[in-house]
């Protein structure tokens, strides 16, 4: 992918936070940041950690299941500099308080769990993906979701080798509701998940007109 994840430089978003509350302050953000949702699987986990590793200015969400996934592949929370790692320990996400404040230009979320996905498509949230995901949808924040479960059969790895698996047609129904979340592009293969990465650089280029 050489250089074309290089760090984005966006104007300041002063002035922009959407909260409401008396008191409540913004940090003054400079470079408006990727968030990343982790979830727990293995379904072309290492893959989206080589893209993730890619991407200056950004905040990783992990849900309980994506730790343990991380260390069954053997798997290392490295990231760029900077890089700032959430981990789900609070019973309200806590760190979701940030989409309210213009902090974030785009949510991923993947690879997407069909347990994750399920419960972003009735509305759930109730750990951190699944939390990041309903505030971004509040806060009009772009998201982009590579769901594992997108075909009657496929192969996908696990911690000892590559298996197939026969996702379930309640699995395949959910994948095909996200498709229908406003702002929200479902993504089904690792080359539409990248791409969908590069076309969201390629915007933050032609709107801010200051990427380098
Ligand atoms: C090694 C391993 C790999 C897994 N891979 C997947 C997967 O590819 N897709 C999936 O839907 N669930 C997978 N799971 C099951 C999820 O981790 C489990 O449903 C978990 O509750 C999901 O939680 P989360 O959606 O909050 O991350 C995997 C579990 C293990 C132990």
């Amino acid at each position: 992918m050489g250089n074309s994840f290089a760090p984005a430089r966006l104007p300041s978003t002063r002035g922009r936070a959407r909260g409401t509350g008396q008191g409540m302050t913004k940090e003054n953000i400079k470079t408006p940041r990727w968030g990343w949702a982790l979830t727990g699987s293995g379904h072309f986990f290492k893959e989206s950690l080589a893209l993730m590793r890619q991407l200056p200015d950004l905040d990783v969400f992990l849900s309980s299941a994506a730790e343990e996934v991380l260390n069954m592949y053997k798997q290392e929370l490295s990231f760029a500099e900077g890089t700032r790692l959430y981990k789900d320990r609070t019973a309200s996400s806590v760190p979701v308080g940030n989409f309210y404040y213009g902090v974030y230009h785009t949510l991923v979320l993947g690879p997407a769990t069909s347990n994750t996905v399920a419960k972003c498509v009735v509305g759930i949230s109730d750990n951190l993906p699944t939390n990041v995901f309903a505030q971004a949808g509040k806060c009009r924040v772009h998201t982009i979701v590579f769901a594992c479960d997108t075909a009657p059969e496929m192969d996908t790895e696990a911690p000892k080798g590559m298996v197939k698996v026969y996702p379930r047609r309640i699995d395949l129904e959910n994948t095909a509701k996200l498709k229908t979340f406003e702002d929200t592009t479902v993504v089904e293969t690792m080359d539409e998940f990248e791409s969908a990465i590069k076309a969201r650089v390629k915007w933050l280029k032609d709107t801010t007109g200051s990427y380098s």
